[in-house]
């Protein structure tokens, strides 16, 4: 069975998010989404959320092509994400390109997708702030 992992947010949950997490399914047969908890995004993303981690998990675990959430609480976590989880393939929109290819050295390919244009939780935010 090919594992899949993926991390981020994924606040306002929108049709970018699931363009990418469709595309990183076909990649595989088991996805794994690694959802930033409030508190890393809050100290290391320095973004705060509207839906809470607990919401936006529910969320995700409602999506066919998700098979597992997992906290994302540290930026290191990751090598032993891929280890314990026995990782074949890491994937990332490319506004992450590079950042991440030392993931090589765990014998784990490392993909970066496009992201879908025009759509983002920072942009549904600054539209809605516009409208009122
Ligand atoms: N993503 C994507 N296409 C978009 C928006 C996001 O492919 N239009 C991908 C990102 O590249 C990332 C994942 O979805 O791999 C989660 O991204 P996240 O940062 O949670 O979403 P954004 O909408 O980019 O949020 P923000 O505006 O807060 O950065």
């Amino acid at each position: 069975m090919k594992k899949v992992i993926t991390y981020g947010t994924f606040d306002l949950l929108h049709y970018g998010h699931i363009n990418l997490l469709r595309r990183a399914k076909e990649m595989g047969d088991y996805l794994i989404v690694a959802l930033s908890t409030d508190e890393f995004n809050w100290n290391e993303k320095h973004k705060k959320c509207y839906f809470n981690y607990e919401q936006r998990k529910q969320l995700l675990e409602a999506i066919r092509y998700v098979d597992l959430v997992i906290p994302e609480k540290s930026w290191e976590q990751k090598i032993s994400d891929v280890q314990e989880l026995r990782v074949d393939t890491f994937v990332m929109g490319d506004d992450w390109k590079g950042k991440f290819d030392f993931l090589h050295n765990e014998g784990v390919q490392v993909v970066y997708l496009s992201r879908t244009p025009e759509i983002s939780t920072t942009q549904i935010k600054k539209d809605l702030n516009d409208i009122n």
